[in-house]
């Protein structure tokens, strides 16, 4: 089992590249499924979840294969139609090729994802949309029976901007026979990416980063060659980090664009943020900052990805900072492990209340999920003394090289094996 363990207290300089988006590759690589042939995904980073997904596409038939920063996937052949249960319940992006085998082959056989640390994490609105286009889904033992000649276009609307319902469904419309229309779509530039993605395979999806997809189905998709857009969570996640730590850090390859609602709080909190034109962005922070409120909400709101290790800064910002979560139902795992280091952090409802502290301290910590697991990370780099953060698999599912990059910008941080 390995672990990190940092000492903080070192301010983060220097600069820091961002990879490419896992939530942007993870469903382009589902989508490779929709065109006969070869596909090639550029800047793909070198993720658990990535192998994962590389696992579910070559029990399909589809072999993959890696060339430096590019995935190569050959979907010449969908010989099997069932995705083995043990990789869908490691990694619920896996039911993302739901749509694709279904417009491809016509048929699906796989088991239902399960909740996750985060919360329950139902698939309603990907089924319901799915059954609108035509295909008759059997729920049963824990699995679902997905079948369709051809699917028809048709008209959905999604009670929630489901950022996975809404991919399933557009790959899904882009092989159906006729008009799709998706209403309250999710607007992430993850979405964009795979829009753009399948637009380059030869689909017609208008609308992408809105909230209104048009989606005119065709007889057939291309493989082609894609460049996955650059990870915003990730760049979130280093410039949350340089806030905390009072340094100045330089995040090259990022997308300002999609940096805004993150950019915008850190300003707030009186940090210094200033965007270059290279799609660089420069995080400055040379004093103790204020504590900022934050609500979670779909793009362009604040992402729920940067939930967490925006908690993690709050802790030792000026004064109260509330952080409400309206995404996720219980994404609030992180404030038991922030609190051992000394954070005070009140849980009402959906809210957590933070009261800064002048410091936090060292100690021994354990990743819950992803994205909590940066918050301790940053939480870390920013505490008195020495920190072990454990189970750190749950950072290599999205984060590539992580200390690496890190120690890169000068932090003190090392990968142990606890044997
Ligand atoms: C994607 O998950 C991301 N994962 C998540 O990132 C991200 O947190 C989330 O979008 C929101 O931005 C990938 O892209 C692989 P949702 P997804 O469907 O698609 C409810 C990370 O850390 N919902 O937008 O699963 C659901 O319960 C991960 O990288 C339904 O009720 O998110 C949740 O409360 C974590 N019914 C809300 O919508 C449905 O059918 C948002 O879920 C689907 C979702």
């Amino acid at each position: 089992m390995e672990a990190l363990v940092i000492r903080g207290g070192v301010p983060l300089r220097g600069s820091v590249r961002v990879g490419g988006a896992k939530n942007a590759a993870l469903p382009i690589m589902a989508a490779a499924l929709l065109a006969p042939g070869k596909s090639t995904i550029e800047e793909v980073p070198q993720l658990l979840d990535v192998d994962t997904m590389r696992g579910v596409l070559e029990s399909l038939g589809s072999p993959t294969s890696r060339q430096g920063g590019s995935i190569i996937i050959d979907a010449t052949d969908i010989s099997n139609s069932e995705p083995p249960y043990d990789l869908v319940r490691a990694m619920r992006a896996s039911f993302l090729v739901i749509g694709p085998l279904l417009a491809r082959s016509g048929r699906v056989r796989i088991s239902l994802p399960g909740g996750c640390a985060i919360g329950s994490r139902p698939i309603d609105l990907h089924l319901k949309g799915l059954s609108a286009l035509g295909a008759e889904i059997d729920t049963g033992y824990g699995r679902i029976s997905a079948t369709a000649d051809r699917l028809t276009g048709a008209r959905v609307y999604l009670d929630f901007p489901s950022v996975g319902a809404t991919e399933n469904i557009m790959m899904a419309a882009t092989l159906a026979q006729g008009l799709t229309v998706i209403e309250n779509a999710a607007q992430e530039p993850e979405v964009v990416d795979l829009a753009n993605f399948l637009n380059a395979m030869g689909a017609k999806v208008r609308g992408a980063g809105t909230n209104l997809l048009r989606i005119e189905g065709v007889d057939g998709l291309q493989p082609t060659t894609y460049t996955v857009v650059p990870d915003r969570i990730e760049a979130g996640t280093l410039m949350i980090a340089a806030a905390a730590t009072r340094g100045s850090l330089v995040v090259e390859n990022a997308v300002p664009e999609h940096m805004k609602p993150i950019s915008a709080k850190l300003r707030e909190s009186g940090v210094y943020v200033v965007e270059g034109d290279d799609g660089s962005i420069t995080v400055q922070a040379d004093s103790r900052a204020d504590g900022v409120d934050v609500k979670t909400m779909p793009y362009p709101g604040f992402p729920t990805d940067l939930q967490a290790q925006f908690m993690a800064f709050m802790c030792t910002c000026s004064g109260m900072s509330v952080i409400t979560e309206t995404v996720f139902e219980n994404r609030f795992m992180h404030v038991a492990e922030l609190a051992r280091m000394g954070a005070n952090i009140r849980i009402d409802g959906r809210s957590a209340v933070i009261e800064g502290q002048d410091h936090l301290s060292g100690a021994q910590v354990r990743c819950t999920d992803l994205r909590a697991g940066a918050c301790l990370v940053i939480a870390a780099l920013a505490a008195r003394g020495t920190t072990e953060v454990s189970e750190i698999h749950h950072i290599d599912r999205g984060y590539e090289r992580f200390e690496e990059k890190l120690a890169g910008a000068g932090a003190i941080i090392e990968r142990v094996n606890k044997g």
